[in-house]
């Protein structure tokens, strides 16, 4: 059974449980669970992204100002299935890099629920504006999101908090 108490233990207070259609599936987002570099290897394979070294990976999480990850939830062992990091300054600048979502569990809302957990974790800080380089194949993701694209349209998008 799902309880408040067992979420905060694994994935800390600010974690936030995902609507999903399936009932037995729970889905949870948190920015204080630690990243496993070796799940999220996986997951970067899952989504076809050639792979990096692990220790520059590790330095690039280290350095960011935020990691964001969703967890397929199992009391003993949770899946990795979902990421996002953020680079900035943390006051006025964020920019969003490695945004994934396990083709698993594509398609049910997941990506739009990790990028608002990013954003409302961003406006916290007040960070003023936040961009991205979407490759080709997402712009339309971002956009439906609410993004404004860059003037040629092609690959970054901005957000700017209201
Ligand atoms: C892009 C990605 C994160 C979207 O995740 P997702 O969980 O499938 O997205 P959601 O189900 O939350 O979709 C939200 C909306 O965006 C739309 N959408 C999803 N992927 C899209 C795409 N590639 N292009 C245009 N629209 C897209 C959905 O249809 C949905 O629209 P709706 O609300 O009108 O129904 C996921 O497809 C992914 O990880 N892709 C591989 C990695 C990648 O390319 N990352 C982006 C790097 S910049």
């Amino acid at each position: 059974m799902l309880t408040v108490d067992l979420l905060t233990q694994l994935y800390g207070r600010g974690h936030r449980l995902c609507a999903t259609p399936n009932p037995r599936l729970s889905l949870v987002l948190s920015s204080e669970r630690e990243i496993d570099l070796y799940e999220l290897e996986q997951l970067c394979d899952a989504v076809g992204w050639s792979r990096r070294p692990l220790r520059r990976v590790r330095k690039a999480l280290e350095n960011s100002l935020l990691r964001v990850g969703l967890w397929r939830h199992d009391p003993r062992l949770p899946r990795l299935v979902g990421f996002a990091r953020c680079t900035g300054d943390g006051v006025v600048e964020a920019t969003v890099w490695d945004v994934a979502v396990h083709p698993h569990y594509q398609g049910a809302g997941m990506g739009r629920a990790l990028m608002a957990f990013v954003l409302d974790h961003l406006r916290e800080l007040e960070v003023e504006r936040v961009s991205l380089f979407a490759d080709p194949g997402v712009v339309g993701f971002y956009q439906g999101l609410g993004w404004e694209l860059e003037p040629l349209q092609r690959r970054c998008a901005f957000w700017y908090a209201p």
